[in-house]
């Protein structure tokens, strides 16, 4: 988690395919709501696939402007979907009937989303431990044509997409503002992190 960082500049290097084999395998080992392992990634590791993402949700002067060129050399793009109806499914079998959960509406929290961002996180991490630069970013409005441009069910919830690649000399691995920063970091990834005392809320929650 202390290496953990995001890469924004790729090399194009092509990352062996086996090597995502094993990470997507690690990565759907982890745990999910009622074993119901709703978990999809749509792998793409094709340049065409990569280009037909990348012109699909951005428009040509949108990529020409882009801050980030060097996210576009990424040999890889993983999304990673949840899907709400293996969960609706798997609660609605006799031993989970009583949760009440047979149908989406009734998900305070929808775990098809909490198990699909451990298995983003689990993708991210499988990679920084092969040496590999990950970058987590969100569909946001794409999400609907980038479904349809892949054929991903409509149903389907994605946490995002994950860029994958053998990190560029310039990328940004190291903190902001230390010694070791290359490349100018963007306005998030310069905001301090907070210390752990403000996150941690022992035996009650005081009152800010
Ligand atoms: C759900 C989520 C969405 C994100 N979306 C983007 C994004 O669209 N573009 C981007 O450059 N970074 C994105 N990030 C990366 C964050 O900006 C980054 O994690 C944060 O600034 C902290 O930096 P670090 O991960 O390098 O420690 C996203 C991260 C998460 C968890």
């Amino acid at each position: 988690m202390r290496r953990r960082k995001m890469t924004r500049e790729f090399r194009s290097e092509r990352i062996a395919p086996d090597l995502i084999t094993e990470i997507l395998d690690a990565a759907r080992r982890v745990p999910t709501a009622g074993n119901s392992q709703g978990l999809e990634f749509l792998v793409l590791d094709e340049p065409d696939a990569v280009e037909r993402y990348w012109s699909t949700t951005f428009s040509e002067s949108g990529r020409a402007s882009f801050r980030w060129q060097g996210l576009f050399d990424a040999p890889v793009l993983i999304s990673v979907y949840g899907d709400p109806d293996a969960y609706t499914d798997r609660y609605s079998e006799p031993d989970k009937t009583h949760a009440g959960l047979s149908s989406a509406d009734g998900w305070t929290t929808p775990y098809w989303l909490v198990d699909a961002s451990m298995a983003a996180l689990a993708v991210q991490l499988g990679a920084i431990d092969a040496g590999l630069g990950v970058l987590l970013f969100g569909q946001f409005d794409h999400a609907g044509s980038v479904a349809k441009e892949f054929g991903v069910p409509e149903h389907m919830v994605t946490t995002g997409t994950i860029a994958l690649g053998w990190p560029a000399e310039s990328a940004t691995r190291a903190d902001p503002g230390s010694a070791e920063t290359t490349a100018q970091p963007g306005l998030s990834s310069s905001r301090p992190r907070r210390n752990l005392e403000s996150m941690v809320h022992k035996n009650r929650w005081p009152v800010a």
